[in-house]
């Protein structure tokens, strides 16, 4: 797919944007889908809806001067978001919530401490290790993986915990990666597997997880539009708290599949078993699908809580992604704790 990268759109994160701004980027992305072949824009893509004035009058279109035809792929700029809202109209979290309030358990339990304890994780030099039922394995450097055309997603995640976040990634699609290395007709699954530093993550060194952590896809999973390989966030690199170099991102299921700090990527024809399902069979399994109508054994899923609001929202079957992927499944009610 030929993507041409003269669309720059730079908003500050600073900039208070209106929602003005985010109907224009619709606006704007309706004209460039019908460039792009394949969903490229799915993510991001939604509704149609007609630019509306801004409060002060201003021009309501993310204006670039840019013809229809153009694709919208933006490129990593710092402290820079195409809008400051996701498709539904919530608006982002901040930088400081989304880097300041983590799961890694390779670092620590404590959500608030991940930060200061991955503070020096070296992310640099990585290799990610793509190989199993494949026709070209290959190991791919830094700069191979940034190499890949990045763009910007705007996904809620939705935590099994019951916390939510809307956060703008870059990266680039999952399916970029696997059809570089040419699965072969017997994979049938993806299985992730994260780095194991005893040196610098603290919680490893503790046997109260069977590390390294690892997570699973099915292929066709794997291979929809909306699952991405994520490099950065809000415009800049990860930080190592989320997950830095390169992280998984798949927004329809609970955050704990969007695995971390990735080393070594499998294709392979059984089901993989996951951390969170040798740890805790009876309440995580394989699939993991935002589900309002599936309770965790322990709590309801039906309401989240996202970070930075008081009270609740409910939760939105797939995580509000059905229109993509609930052809994926044969049965709606693919939950946390069913893995075939
Ligand atoms: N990946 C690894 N390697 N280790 C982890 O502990 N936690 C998961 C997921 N990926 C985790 C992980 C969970 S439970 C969630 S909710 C998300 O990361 C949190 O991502 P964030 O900290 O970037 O918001």
């Amino acid at each position: 797919m030929l993507i041409k990268k003269r669309s720059r759109i730079e908003i500050p994160s600073s900039e208070i944007t209106p929602k003005s701004v985010y109907l224009s980027r619709r606006h704007f992305m309706r004209g460039a889908a019908a460039a792009v072949a394949g969903g490229l824009l799915a993510a991001c893509g939604a509704p149609d809806a007609e630019p509306v004035a801004d409060g002060d009058g201003a021009a309501t279109t993310i204006a670039t001067g840019n013809s229809a035809e153009e694709s919208y792929v933006l490129d990593a700029m710092p402290g820079t978001v195409s809008s400051n809202f996701d498709e539904r109209g919530d608006p982002l979290n901040s930088l400081e919530e989304i880097t300041t309030y983590n799961n890694y358990y390779e670092f620590t339990t404590d959500k608030t401490r991940v930060a200061p304890l991955a503070k020096n994780f070296p992310t640099a030099p990585w290799q990610v290790d793509v190989g199993g039922l494949v026709n070209k394995p290959k190991t791919f450097g830094l700069e191979e993986l940034m190499a890949f055309e990045q763009e910007e997603r705007i996904y809620r995640m939705r935590c099994v915990e019951g916390w939510s976040m809307v956060i703008p990634w870059m990266g680039f699609p999952l399916s970029k990666l696997l059809n570089e290395v040419e699965p072969t007709s017997a994979a049938k699954y993806v299985r992730f597997e994260t780095i194991e530093d005893t040196d610098n993550m603290p919680g490893v060194r503790s046997s109260l997880f069977p590390w390294p952590y690892v997570e699973g896809l099915r292929l066709d999973e794997a291979m929809n539009d909306l699952a991405i390989l994520s490099t950065g966030l809000y415009g800049q690199p990860l930080l190592p708290q989320n997950g830095a170099p390169i992280r998984l991102v798949v927004p329809w299921k609970y955050g704990f599949k969007s695995i971390k700090s990735i080393v070594k990527i499998d294709l392979v024809d059984t089901m993989p078993e996951s951390l969170w399902m040798k740890a805790a069979p009876n309440e995580y399994g394989f699939f993991a699908t935002v589900n309002p109508n599936v309770p965790h054994p322990r709590w309801s899923q039906a309401t989240e809580r996202r970070i930075g609001e008081f009270g609740r929202r409910e939760t939105l079957l797939f995580n509000g992604y059905g229109d993509e992927v609930a052809h994926l499944y044969d049965d709606p009610d693919y939950d946390t704790t069913q893995s075939s």
